[in-house]
């Protein structure tokens, strides 16, 4: 006979069933404080409903399951981690380490290594979560990247049993959201090529009349000056209207930089740390796609800045992406460096690469000058101007041992140091 049960009743029935398997689970895995992962023999508490063993839900739950000491000694993976792994919890023990470090040497990327280590070990430290990001070794070789948290179980006294945490494997989620930004730069670089394109024919329309007048003019002038006797008066008063055209000309050249240098309304005076962690994280997708490590390194005494936001983060993603884009045929490692260190009366911040380096150095700060078949050569024209107007320096030297290095500097406000 099946009862129906009013929703209120149902919901009260799901709830006391979720904490009963709550209950289960955390006895079932405090269970397995001393050893590996557990045999069929070691199961205990069942599911309230359906009579399925604790144990063999939490080994067929889709996600990478362990546990650890409260020291951080692990002591159990779930099935879908030892298949992923391809070893147990107990298999990369060796005499001098201890069993976390031969686990998180075997799994973990080199490059997220510290991180990881840092972190667990603040968590350990503190009884704090633990909620990281990083890359771990599938049993194949292929690194994936991993979301992980992890909580401390505690008894009644407070004090930390255990650590259980759990992966979830977030790479594909990842690479659709890369392919997702990549369609979205392209788009980008279309429409900034298309108001660009739009931008220059309405310039050259407005500079070409009076461009046109002045050497109609010119030409006048000069029959009047070469006639005979020289028509003085009338070469005067087409030299009146040159000066007039021309100026009309520098007018609309004056109009145009007024636009750009609207930006000095909006600057305010902060650190410059945010604005490079900002853009270092706007292109870090980018960066794992082109298999570029990104080094930062922010100096700790940086003066504060007058700094249109905007404006800054673009000469910075322009000048990192020109790096990645200049090491896509780097064979080995590829690293973009970018730091920032205060200097006389400026702050400094270089972005340097590892590629073929720079061989015309002025040449690359010409507008429209670009060696790449879909650039518009306008990313370092348009990174000089913005610094040039908030009162700094751009060029470029060489890197040490290769590539190239550009650095750029602004002026510190003097009386408000951080
Ligand atoms: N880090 C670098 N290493 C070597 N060459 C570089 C580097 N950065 C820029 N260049 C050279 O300078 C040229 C101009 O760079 P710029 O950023 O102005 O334009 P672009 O990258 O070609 O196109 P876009 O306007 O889309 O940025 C590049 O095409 C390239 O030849
Ligand atoms: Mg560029």
């Amino acid at each position: 006979m099946t009862v129906v049960l009013p929703r209120h009743q149902m919901v009260r029935v799901i709830a006391a069933s979720i904490t009963d398997l709550v209950a289960a689970a955390m006895a079932m895995i405090r269970g397995l404080g001393g050893g590996v992962s557990p045999r069929p023999s070691d199961r205990a508490a069942s599911a309230p409903w359906t009579g399925v063993p604790v144990q063999d839900l939490i080994e067929a739950l889709p996600a990478l399951i362990w546990c650890t000491r409260p020291d951080g000694e692990p002591i159990y993976f779930s099935r879908q981690l030892r298949d992923f792994y391809g070893f147990d919890v107990d298999q990369k023990d060796s005499a001098g380490a201890s069993r976390l470090s031969g686990i998180l040497d075997t799994v973990i990327h080199p490059d997220d290594l510290a991180t990881v280590r840092k972190m667990f070990a603040h968590s350990l430290k503190t009884g704090a979560p633990y909620a990281v990001k990083h890359r771990h070794r599938r049993f194949d070789g292929e690194y994936r990247r991993v979301e992980t948290r992890a909580i401390a179980m505690r008894n009644a006294a407070g004090e930390i049993v255990q650590w259980n945490g759990i992966c979830f494997d977030i790479e594909d989620q990842m690479r659709v959201q890369a392919d997702l930004h990549l369609v979205q730069e392209n788009l980008t670089r279309a429409s900034q090529a298309a108001s660009l394109a739009e931008l220059s024919a309405s310039i050259a329309h407005e500079v070409n009349q009076p461009l046109a007048a002045i050497v109609a003019n010119s030409n006048a002038c000069q029959r009047w000056l070469l006639a005979d006797p020289p028509n003085i008066q009338r070469a005067q008063k087409t030299v009146d209207r040159i000066i007039r055209d021309a100026n009309a000309a520098a007018d609309v050249v004056g109009r145009i930089r007024a636009l750009f240098s609207q930006s000095e309304k909006v600057r305010n005076c902060t650190a410059l740390d945010g604005v490079i962690i900002e853009a270092r994280d706007l292109v870090a997708d980018q960066a794992v796609r082109r298999r570029v490590r990104l080094d930062v390194g922010i100096a700790d005494d940086l003066p504060l800045v007058a700094f249109d936001r905007v404006q800054v983060q673009q000469v910075l993603v322009n000048l990192i992406r020109n790096g990645m884009e200049a090491m896509s045929d780097v064979p080995g490692d590829r690293v973009l460096g970018i730091f920032a260190y205060r200097t006389e009366g400026y702050v400094t911040i270089e972005v340097s690469d590892r590629g073929p380096g720079v061989d015309h150095p002025e040449e690359i700060f010409e507008p429209f000058y670009t060696t790449k078949g879909y650039g518009m050569g306008m990313g370092l024209a348009i990174s000089r101007s913005i610094v040039e107007s908030h009162g700094g320096r751009l060029w470029v030297e060489k890197n040490e041992p290769q590539g190239a290095k550009f650095i750029f500097t602004l002026p510190a406000e003097v009386n408000k140091k951080s």
